[in-house]
């Protein structure tokens, strides 16, 4: 497959660290120091939907197709107003596109999931274009009074049209099961019926070492094992795209690699953890300032709940 486009989509509202301050514990100074986060962009007024829809399209107009020209629609999400539909029928007839979809939960894994399965529909089926649509709006699942949590997140769309061709040269997934490192459970509707005992948490239940380990061992791992799988050396990755979660996990990562500062792109001082969008949103950004050159090579690497990761490696010919 070759990417062909790219789009995002932000809510308007920056919540500062300063803004945190007023009703949490805590301080712009700690939240830098142990994120690298300074802002964040959180739904206020705006539907995920909207986001998603105009992402989309952003996409599409620089891949330059239309609706009816996309012939499947990938959609990662892990929480949005509808339970049904998933929220890729929804973006399906916002942007007046007639093909099939199919909603994925893999976290903030789920760009390179997408892209996997992107890789396999386009190889085995008669398609020629899938837009993948990432939507997230962790923000909506935050207890806002936990201050090692809210302020880590925020919500974002983005997207990518993807075509045949020959730049993916590695790709590798994994989900190791480890709920409790990072999960939120809901009570559902009451039935007569029901005898178990149910039970939500207050919004996302994180243990962010746990996690923050996890994310560096893991991708460690990813990185190591699609370098070896694309016969390549950390040298030869122009860029690494990370997952945008906290800048510390990123420089742990890029020790690991042993290369220079200016090869990890970053966004999230600004953005925040915008869960499966920020891999995405964070390539729109770059396609859009001209940062990214024909010929160029991209790892992109992320992981999140599950405990999912995935990592692979991607010429850009767009
Ligand atoms: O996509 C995956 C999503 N999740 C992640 O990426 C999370 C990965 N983990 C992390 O990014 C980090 O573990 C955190 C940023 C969540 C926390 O950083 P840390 O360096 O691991 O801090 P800690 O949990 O060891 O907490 C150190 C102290 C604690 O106080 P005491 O017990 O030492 O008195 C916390 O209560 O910092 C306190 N603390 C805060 N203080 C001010 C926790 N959150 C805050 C806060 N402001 N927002």
């Amino acid at each position: 497959m070759r990417i062909i486009g790219t789009g995002s989509a932000r809510p308007s509202l920056t919540v500062t660290n300063a803004m945190l301050e007023k009703f949490l514990d805590t301080s712009d100074e700690w939240i830098v120091t142990r994120t690298g986060i300074h802002e964040r962009r959180v739904i206020s007024s705006e539907r995920l939907e909207d986001l998603a829809a105009a992402a989309a399209m952003r996409a599409m107009e620089n891949a330059g197709v239309t609706s009816g020209q996309i012939d499947f629609i990938i959609c990662s999400n892990v929480v949005n107003e509808y339970v049904t539909p998933g929220l890729g029928c929804v973006i399906q007839g916002m942007i007046g596109a007639t093909c099939p979809t199919i909603d994925i939960n893999c976290a903030c894994t789920g760009f390179i999931y997408a892209l996997d399965m992107a890789e396999a529909y386009l190889a085995t089926k008669d398609m020629n274009n899938i837009l993948i649509v990432c939507a997230e709006e962790p923000a909506r699942m935050m207890n806002w009074k936990d201050r090692s949590s809210c302020i880590l997140f925020g919500d974002a769309a983005g997207a990518v049209v993807v075509t045949k061709g020959d730049d993916l040269k590695a790709i590798r997934l994994s989900t190791h099961c480890k709920v409790e490192a990072l999960y939120q459970k809901r009570r559902l509707q009451p039935t007569p019926f029901v005898t178990k005992e149910e039970t939500d948490t207050d919004g996302v239940v994180m243990n962010g070492q746990d996690v923050f380990k996890l994310a560096v061992s893991s991708s460690i791992r990813d990185i190591d094992k699609v370098l070896t799988k694309a016969g390549m050396t950390a040298d030869e990755i122009d860029l690494y795209v990370l997952h945008q979660a906290n800048v510390r996990i990123i420089e742990s990562i890029r020790h690991f690699v042993n290369q220079d500062r200016s090869k990890f792109p970053f966004n999230l001082d600004k953005y925040g953890n915008t869960s499966s969008a920020s891999i995405p949103a964070l390539l729109d950004d770059l396609n859009r300032a001209n940062k990214l050159k024909t010929g160029e090579m991209l790892l992109l690497s992320a992981f999140g709940a599950g405990f999912t990761t995935g990592a692979c490696i991607l010429r850009w010919s767009k």
